[in-house]
């Protein structure tokens, strides 16, 4: 009987909290959902990007030139620049709550940051004229996904690169994928507008523009297959 109870308060806890989150996803600046994304961020970035270190160290050390990142968060991605290669980093993080710490990050570093408070579809930045692009799990969350990817291939110099790490939708027709298409009206509003069955990748090789794209695929962090799997590699454009 005690169990019950405790059951119906906790089932009626979280159906406000997503009726919260669900509200407060229709605002302009999403200010529940953004504090919450970085507290919840705070506690479970370090751990993703601990699991992913060996293939951020392999990718990220191609960072060059003049960069920018989408949505970086905390700046985890930071520390695999190589710091003499880089001149300028174009950090664009539409979390605000996330700035501080980001902004520490970026000193802790001595990189050369500049944090851009926008969305990555409203960034206005110059046109091929960066060396790289840098996108680590944020393309599942974007509003628009083929208008960021074009993006990213604008703001790219010609041979410039754009170097990816990202979970995308399992194989049609298999369990985990019918687990993510069922799971994926819920999951963005706990997810930061996660989408956990885009078929990021596919888009990226069906692009013209890029001289050549190389894609990995691999189940990382554990391999829960709602995050899964999850591509990284680069594209360079023509
Ligand atoms: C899962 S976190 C990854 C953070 C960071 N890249 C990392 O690997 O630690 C997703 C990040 O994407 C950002 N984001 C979500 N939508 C975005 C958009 N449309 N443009 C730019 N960044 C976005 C979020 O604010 C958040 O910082």
């Amino acid at each position: 009987m005690q169990f019950k109870k405790v059951g119906v308060w906790i089932l009626s806890i979280l159906a406000a909290l997503l009726a919260v989150l669900i509200a407060d996803h229709k605002l302009e600046t999403c200010l529940i959902r953004n504090q919450l994304f970085n507290l919840m961020w705070d506690y479970m970035g370090p751990g993703v990007d601990e699991c992913l270190t060996p293939t951020k160290l392999s990718l990220l050390k191609q960072v060059t030139g003049k960069v920018v990142e989408l949505g970086p968060g905390h700046g985890s991605n930071f520390k695999y620049f190589a710091k003499n290669s880089v001149t300028k980093v174009y950090a664009v993080e539409p979390n605000l709550s996330m700035h501080p710490k980001l902004s520490s990050t970026a000193k802790d570093v001595g990189l050369d940051v500049e944090i851009i408070g926008a969305l990555w579809e409203n960034s206005n930045l110059e046109r091929g004229s960066f060396d790289t692009v840098v996108s680590n799990l944020v393309l599942c969350s974007v509003n628009d996904l083929q208008g960021s990817l074009d993006l990213i291939q604008d703001y790219l110099r010609p041979g410039g690169v754009f170097l990816f790490i990202e979970h995308v939708a399992q194989p049609n027709g298999t369990a985990w994928r019918t687990a993510q298409n069922l799971i994926n009206p819920f999951w963005k509003y706990i997810g930061d507008n996660c989408q956990v069955n885009r078929e990021t990748g596919m888009l990226l090789k069906a692009m013209q523009g890029w001289k050549e794209v190389s894609i990995e695929s691999e189940d990382l962090c554990g391999g829960m297959g709602l995050v899964n799997p999850k591509i990284y590699g680069y594209a360079i454009k023509a």
